[in-house]
């Protein structure tokens, strides 16, 4: 990428290419996660259950793709192999339970990981702020996203 933009990042672009970076790796866990809970869902109200997952998962591949974008822009590279995502990453893999109509556990599952989510983005806007203008801009978009999300399964509860 270029130099003068890589420059005008006032922070240790190293470390924020490691923080980028686990971002990226949570989001393809949350993505998988989802997809598969969004192809797997039976029950009342599958359907519906089905869209909301599928929603997000597509929401969470943009976001890795729109991290990855911003890494390679600062000179990094996202995790490469995918056997090690969630070595890399801030949280475990948010593994959808076994039963397949258990809307209960499934949606906290989506609201656990949205706020694992939140909270990793609302660091690094707090970190890139006044910083790295780009890469705050990014997470901050990201993170309105992540809110919605978080509220959209919440709202399921009721
Ligand atoms: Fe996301
Ligand atoms: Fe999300």
């Amino acid at each position: 990428m270029g130099k003068q933009g890589t420059k005008v990042a006032d922070l240790n672009v190293k470390e924020l290419l490691n923080d980028l970076n686990k971002v990226y790796a949570d989001e393809w866990l949350a993505h998988y996660s989802y997809w598969f809970m969004a192809h797997s869902v039976t029950g009342p109200g599958y359907e519906d259950m089905g869209e909301f997952f599928e929603k997000l998962a597509k929401d969470e591949a943009e976001h890795a793709g729109e991290i990855a974008d911003r890494m390679i822009e600062l000179g990094g590279m996202p995790v490469v192999n995918m056997m090690e995502l969630e070595k890399n990453a801030n949280a475990p893999y948010p593994k959808p339970p076994k039963g397949t109509s258990d809307y209960k556990k499934m949606i906290q599952v989506v609201l656990d990981a949205e706020a694992g989510a939140i909270d990793a983005y609302n660091k690094l806007a707090a970190k890139t702020m006044g910083k790295d203008h780009v890469t705050y801009q990014l997470v901050c978009h990201i993170l309105a996203e992540e809110v919605v999300h978080e509220e959209m399964f919440e709202d399921l509860l009721d």
